[in-house]
C-alpha cells in the first residue's frame, strides 16, 4: 500500500552498497517516501529483486554493478545517473569494506589502498560527479554519507577502516562548506553496531554481543531501518537547514 507521507515524491536517489543491510533498508525507505531509485553494488545478485520491490511501491528503479574502488566504474555510474534521471536529487554513499580485523602493525599498503579507495576515494569522486551534474542543471542535490562512530574515536583493530570513516566525516564537512553556496547540503550519519552482515562477527557471537550491548544505553544493537529513517530525514525538507552535520546513530553508545 502506498505510504501517505511522501516527502520525496518526484525526487531521484542514488544509493551505493544497495545490496547490503543498511543500503537495502535505505533503498526501501527512500522509495516508500516517494523517491525513484538508482541502486548499485559490487555484488549484483540481489539488486533485480530489490528493484522489483521498489517498483511494487510505484517507483522507478534501475540498478548498476559498480565497484566503488574503481574510478572507471564510478565515472560510469555518474553517466548512468545522468542518462536515467538527468540529475540525482539524493546521493547516499553507503558502500564500504572492512576486510581485516587486527592490529595496525600487521597492515600493508595493499590493504590501505583497498579500504581507502572503496570507502573514501570512490565516494569523494562520485559525490563530485553528482554535484557537478546538479550545478550544471541548477538543481541542488543532497549528499548523505554513511560514515561510522569508528571514525569519531579510536576503533581498535579497525585502524584503516576508522581512518577512512574519519576522512568521510571531514569530506562531508568540506563538501558542505564548498558546495553549500550552490544549495547543496551534505551531512553524514555515524552508526555503530547495526545488525547487518558487516557486524555479524559482533552480533553473531552471544558473548561478544553481550559485551557490546552493555555499552549501549538502549540495551540493544540497532536495526538497518533505524539508520535508513535518518537518511530519509536528511534527504527531505524536514532537515532543510541541516548542513555540515554528523548525526550519530548508536543508541547512546559513547555518550559523554
Ligand atoms: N553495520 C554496522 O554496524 C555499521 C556500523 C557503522 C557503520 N556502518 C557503515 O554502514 C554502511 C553499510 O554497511 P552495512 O552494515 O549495511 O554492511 P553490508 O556488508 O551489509 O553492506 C555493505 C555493502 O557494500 C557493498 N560493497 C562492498 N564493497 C564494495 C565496492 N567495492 N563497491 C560497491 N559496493 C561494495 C557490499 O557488497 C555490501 O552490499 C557501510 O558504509 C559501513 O561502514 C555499518
Amino acid at each position: 500500500m502506498a505510504n501517505s507521507y511522501q516527502p520525496l515524491l518526484g525526487k531521484s536517489a542514488l544509493v551505493t552498497g544497495a545490496g547490503g543491510g543498511i543500503g537495502k533498508a535505505t533503498v526501501l525507505k527512500l522509495a516508500e517516501a516517494g523517491a525513484d531509485i538508482l541502486m548499485c553494488d559490487k555484488k549484483t545478485d540481489s539488486l533485480q529483486g530489490l528493484a522489483d520491490e521498489v517498483k511494487s511501491k510505484g517507483r522507478k528503479a534501475v540498478w548498476a554493478g559498480t565497484d566503488m574502488g574503481v574510478m572507471e566504474d564510478v565515472n560510469r555510474l555518474v553517466e548512468k545517473a545522468k542518462a536515467d534521471f538527468g540529475v540525482v536529487d539524493i546521493l547516499v554513499n553507503c558502500a564500504a569494506v572492512s576486510p581485516f580485523f587486527g592490529p595496525m602493525l600487521q597492515h600493508d599498503e595493499k590493504l590501505w589502498d583497498k579500504i581507502m579507495s572503496v570507502n573514501l576515494k570512490g565516494p569523494y569522486f562520485l559525490s563530485l560527479g553528482i554535484a557537478k551534474l546538479s550545478i550544471d542543471n541548477k538543481k541542488p542535490c543532497n549528499i548523505i554519507n554513511v560514515a561510522s562512530a569508528g571514525g569519531m574515536r579510536p576503533d581498535p583493530m579497525l585502524a584503516i577502516y576508522a581512518v577512512s570513516k574519519a576522512g568521510m566525516i571531514h569530506m562531508t564537512r568540506m563538501m558542505a562548506t564548498e558546495l553549500g553556496p550552490f544549495g547543496i547540503r551534505c551531512n553524514s550519519i555515524s552508526p555503530s553496531f547495526i545488525r547487518t552482515r558487516f557486524s555479524q562477527p559482533i552480533w553473531g557471537v552471544p558473548e561478544i554481543l553481550d559485551m557490546a550491548v552493555k555499552q549501549i544505553p538502549l540495551g540493544r544493537i540497532g536495526e538497518p531501518d533505524e539508520v535508513a529513517k535518518v537518511v530519509v530525514f536528511l534527504a527531505s525538507d524536514e532537515s532543510s537547514y541541516v548542513n555540515c552535520e554528523n548525526i550519530v546513530v548508536t543508541g547512546g553508545m559513547y555518550a559523554g
